[in-house]
């Protein structure tokens, strides 16, 4: 197939083209407004939405598709929205954030009022042969964090036995659980994924940030507890080309990014960060950060992460030792509001820029994906399933590129399901979000992205990224 297809320019953006039978719509389409998109009721409202942030568990008084920063919503086999049995499923593809961890380093104030422990696990790390049967054994090896009388110098952030980040006991519970709801639907549900774990049909890949491998290895037992082998192979890209994380250079999405997004001077986005200044002073005279201090206040992301990882693991917020302020769960709330209302303007709502930085950031992992569904439609590979560890700015990117209705920022385990059936010889996709049927803006991807057919998807991927990701290259190479 043949798209008329030429590259934009910056802020012009490519619209409908159509190739022999297929029309698709490239361009941008605006989400719809919702309360996470409206600047009042993120400054002025009390609430979260009824999103938790507080805890793994969603209360059984609320549906399990609600919004849960600590513990998305995933594929489960009591929620799954089955599908007219005269579709035959050929190929899934899972991709979803690794679960809870402990805040990154950077996220951490100069100092913490508690320490953070994490001696109830063990982080595995090491390196074995494959020279055969007489191989030297290797030692099951993992890491235990100390500090010493000796080393007068305080780490920054918590005190305690643990990574800034890793993925705390509660999160690899979490990546399970996951891993048993997945094989649950895919498996028991529908008999798709075999009974046991076979290297031939089933593809693990994780990033080159060891917490997504961290969540893998405990996520694979959820689904295959009877490993023959305790080995399973993880994929895994170079670091300096990773399309999953994503990790490779692209230089112009970068400075697109910057035109409108974080640190930028762009007065739709600078609107919430002036609105909410007076909640970030607040804030500073708790945590002891300097109100110079760029990365706490270009953006609500290091507050968010800060506060949430506390609550996601019943930890206190945090107070002032000196001054005894602590903050409060109306600020907290506000933080999240506010991170909310960023995910959704950076990803969604700013404009036509953020399918363009999507398709220039994201697309070599799309066109792996579109890719991945064109052999599966040749009866060309022998895997049937794979299944992606990674992380916000992965799946916000993908989001942004299928064009979500309602952006969020994607939480702790959120994941995007991407399902080719055949009917006789026709062949269709459905996506999922959060175990449901994904709601997009795109008329080529339909409301629902559910049962589009597979050149649609194809023409549309295609179209954007190139086959092959061959645009990708020279987009992000412009200037
Ligand atoms: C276009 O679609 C119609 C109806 O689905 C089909 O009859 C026709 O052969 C298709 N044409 C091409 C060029 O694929
Ligand atoms: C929030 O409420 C205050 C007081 O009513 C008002 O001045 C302000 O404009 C509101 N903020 C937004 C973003 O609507
Ligand atoms: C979480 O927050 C909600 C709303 O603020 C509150 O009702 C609930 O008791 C909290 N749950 C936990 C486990 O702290
Ligand atoms: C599947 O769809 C066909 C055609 O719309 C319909 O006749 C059939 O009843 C459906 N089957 C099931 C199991 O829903
Ligand atoms: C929150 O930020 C403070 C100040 O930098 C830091 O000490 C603390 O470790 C952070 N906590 C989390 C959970 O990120
Ligand atoms: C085991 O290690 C020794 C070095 O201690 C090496 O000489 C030997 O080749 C290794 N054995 C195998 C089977 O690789
Ligand atoms: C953390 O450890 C440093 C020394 O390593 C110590 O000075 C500081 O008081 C400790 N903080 C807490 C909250 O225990
Ligand atoms: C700011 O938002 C308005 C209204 O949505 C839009 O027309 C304008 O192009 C945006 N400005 C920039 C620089 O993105
Ligand atoms: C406590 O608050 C004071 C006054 O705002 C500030 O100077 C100091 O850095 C804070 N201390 C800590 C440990 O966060
Ligand atoms: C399937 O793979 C074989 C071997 O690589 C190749 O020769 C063949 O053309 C492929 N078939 C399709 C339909 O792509």
């Amino acid at each position: 197939m043949h798209y008329l297809y030429s590259f934009p320019i910056l802020f012009s953006f490519a619209s409908i083209v159509s190739s022999s039978n297929t029309t698709v719509d490239l361009s941008w389409h605006a989400p719809p407004s919702t309360q996470v998109s409206d600047l009042k009721s993120v400054i002025n409202g009390t609430d979260v939405w009824g999103f938790v942030f507080n805890s793994s568990k969603t209360p059984a008084s609320l549906p399990y598709s609600t919004y849960n920063w600590c513990n998305m919503p995933h594929v489960r086999s009591s929620e799954y929205p089955k599908v007219n049995s005269s579709y035959i499923l050929q190929y899934v593809h899972v991709i979803h954030r690794h679960h809870k961890r402990t805040p990154y380093a950077a996220n951490t104030f100069p100092r913490e009022s508690y320490a953070w422990e994490c001696s109830d696990e063990g982080l595995y790390y090491g390196g074995a042969t494959f020279t055969g049967a007489n191989a030297n054994t290797s030692a099951s090896t993992y890491w235990s964090v100390f500090t010493s009388s000796s080393n007068p110098l305080a780490p920054q952030g918590f005190n305690g036995t643990c990574q800034f980040p890793q993925l705390t006991s509660g999160g690899l519970d979490d990546s399970h659980q996951h891993g048993k709801d997945v094989f649950g639907v895919y498996h028991g549900l529908l008999g798709f994924l075999p009974a046991k774990y076979d290297s031939r049909k089933i593809q693990f890949r994780v990033t080159n940030n060891v917490i997504t491998s961290q969540v893998a290895s405990n996520l694979i037992p959820g689904i295959y507890p009877l490993l023959d082998s305790k080995s399973v192979p993880l994929m895994i890209q170079p670091a300096s080309i990773d399309s999953l994380e994503p990790a490779y250079t692209c230089s112009s999405a970068s400075s697109l990014y910057s035109s409108y997004g974080v640190g930028s001077t762009n007065a739709n986005w600078t609107a919430h960060l002036t609105a909410s200044s007076g909640l970030a002073s607040a804030l500073d005279a708790i945590s002891g950060i300097s109100s110079s201090a760029t990365a706490w206040h270009q953006s609500w992301d290091h507050y968010f992460d800060n506060l949430s990882a506390r609550l996601c693991h019943s930890k206190p917020l945090p107070c002032n030792s000196t001054t005894g302020t602590c903050v409060t769960q109306t600020q907290a709330n506000e933080v999240f509001r506010l991170g909310e209302y960023e995910y959704n303007f950076l990803y969604r709502s700013a404009g036509p820029q953020t399918l363009e930085y999507a398709r220039r950031s994201y697309g070599i992992w799309v066109a792996e994906l579109a890719d991945h569904f064109r052999v599966a439609q040749n009866g060309n590979d022998s895997v049937i399933y794979r299944h992606d560890v990674a992380h916000d700015g992965s799946i916000s990117r993908l989001l942004a590129l299928l064009q979500i209705q309602e952006m969020v920022w994607p939480g702790m385990g959120s994941e995007v399901v991407f399902e080719l059936y055949s009917k006789h010889n026709e062949w269709f996709v459905r996506i999922l979000w959060g175990g449901q049927v994904l709601r997009s803006s795109s008329p080529t991807l339909g409301n629902e992205v559910d049962m589009v057919p597979l050149q649609n998807i194809l023409a549309y991927f295609d179209g954007l990224v190139g086959r092959g990701a061959s645009l990708v290259p020279g987009l992000c190479n412009q200037s």
